[in-house]
């Protein structure tokens, strides 16, 4: 099969490599990629906006399969134009990513659904938004309605911090037209969680638990980032409050989809939070979790082609995916200045080693070639995966390799998975 993933983060890198160890592969091909990418695939000079220069290419490559990482094209009809020109495509069409593309139409379609999630109002202005505010208390949480990067939810701890959060919104409009629809919800107290599982329309196959660790600090303090740190297992939900999830969120979720005639093929991830009252959603992706994917693929046994291939055509054909018993992990190592204005350009050494490591995998996400040589170039720049007999060894392992990579700007947390190993201890 020829096969083209759509991205450049370590998510991809980890996507590609997967897709690589399968039998079935013929060609890969990854739109725009990274260097550490290129290692396992051919890369393909078109940004992941660019549609239909991605269809074109798709169709002239005789491209079997399409695989899309991040939500923007999605979420721009990547997946439509593909289908439009025949061409196999494991991602939700325009009208299934509202589910991550707008807030309001998530948290209306849950309303609809009876799916459990923060209670909330949709407002226009900040007097709306006060009223709004008043009702729920403090804390409370707004949102932008659209794409914002990660960076649309703000957390409104007193009322004293009102008036900064509506300023933002409204005034500085620092979100744009995401913020022309604003969600005002109730702030939701326990443990987050991702939980992830792929969709043919009609079916779920659901992947091993995962965490993230959103933070740039230690113990979870600082600005919300993409993601600082995961693993798998969780370590936070049992079995039986898995099928919990998978009975009140992810079955609902593809089946009210399907209702409203927007039938969701994909990756369905549920961004939740374990509160007194049950597992409540407080949002959608419509794509991989990244730096979710890289543990959930390094612990995935079945071969991903068949079934991303199967799946796209809107019947899977297996009815379940397998993990290994071992636990794995990602340490995220990012450029200070990181979620702001990272530090670019200095020259990364010591990968080699890390990769020397046993049970070791280093994917590459914000790295670039200068002058041949492999720099720093993004925020979040490589992510060092840990594969052993548990957590803490996964842990380990990768804090280990972590250490045995360099440049001047490196920041890594060294609490990833702290919190869930001493509660296990
Ligand atoms: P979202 O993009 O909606 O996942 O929001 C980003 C982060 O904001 C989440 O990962 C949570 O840490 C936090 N958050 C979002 N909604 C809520 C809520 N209703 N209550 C508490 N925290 C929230
Ligand atoms: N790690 C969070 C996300 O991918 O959205």
């Amino acid at each position: 099969m020829r096969v083209l993933v759509v991205g450049s983060g370590g998510r991809e890198h980890a996507l590609c490599w997967k897709l690589r160890q399968s039998p079935l592969l013929t060609e890969l091909y990854c739109a725009p990629g990274n260097p550490g990418i290129a290692e396992v695939a051919d890369l393909v000079p078109i940004a992941p906006d660019e549609i239909q220069k991605l269809a074109d290419f798709a169709k002239e490559m005789s491209i079997d399969l399409t695989v899309v990482g991040p939500e923007l094209p999605l979420t721009l009809g990547l997946a439509d134009e593909l289908d439009e020109r025949g061409i196999s495509v494991f991602g939700p069409r325009q009208g299934a990513a509202e589910l991550e593309g707008s807030k309001v139409f998530a948290k209306e379609f849950m309303a609809r659904h009876g799916i459990p999630t923060a209670a909330f109002r949709v407002i226009h202005d900040a007097k709306e938004a006060r009223e709004a505010m008043a009702k729920f208390g403090y804390p409370v949480v707004l949102k932008a309605d659209g794409l914002a990067a990660g960076k649309g939810v703000l957390i409104v701890g007193e009322q004293a911090e009102a008036d900064d959060a509506l300023k933002i919104l409204f005034e500085d409009r620092r979100f744009g037209r995401a913020a022309d629809r604003v969600v005002v919800e109730e702030c939701l107290e326990g443990e987050e969680l991702s939980f992830i599982a792929l969709s043919d329309g009609e079916r779920l196959l659901n992947f091993a638990t995962t965490k993230d660790y959103k933070r740039i600090g230690e113990d979870d303090t600082g600005p919300n980032t993409g993601g600082m740190g995961a693993h798998s297992p969780s370590g936070v939900l049992s079995g039986e409050s898995a099928s919990g999830v998978v009975e009140t969120v992810m079955r609902p979720t593809i089946a009210g989809m399907a209702a409203e005639g927007r039938p969701f093929i994909g990756v369905l991830y549920a961004g939740l939070m374990l509160t007194d009252d049950g597992p409540k959603v407080l949002e959608y992706n419509v794509r991989f979790g990244d730096p979710e994917a890289q543990p959930l693929f390094m612990r995935l046994e079945d071969d991903l082609l068949p079934v991303l291939a199967s799946g796209a055509k809107g019947k899977f054909e297996v009815s379940r995916l397998h993990f290994r018993k071992a636990a794995t992990s990602c340490i995220v190592l990012a450029s200070a200045g990181y979620p702001g204005d990272p530090v670019k350009g200095e020259p990364i050494t010591g990968i080699g080693a890390a990769r020397e490591v046993e049970g070791v995998e280093v994917f590459h996400a914000g790295t670039a070639l200068k002058d041949g040589k492999l720099v720093a170039s993004g925020g979040r720049v490589l992510n060092v995966c840990g594969s052993g007999p548990d957590l803490q060894d996964a842990l380990k392992l990768a804090y280990e390799a972590a250490s045995k990579i360099q440049w001047p700007s490196k920041v890594l947390r060294r609490d990833i998975g702290r919190r869930v190993l001493t509660r296990e201890t």
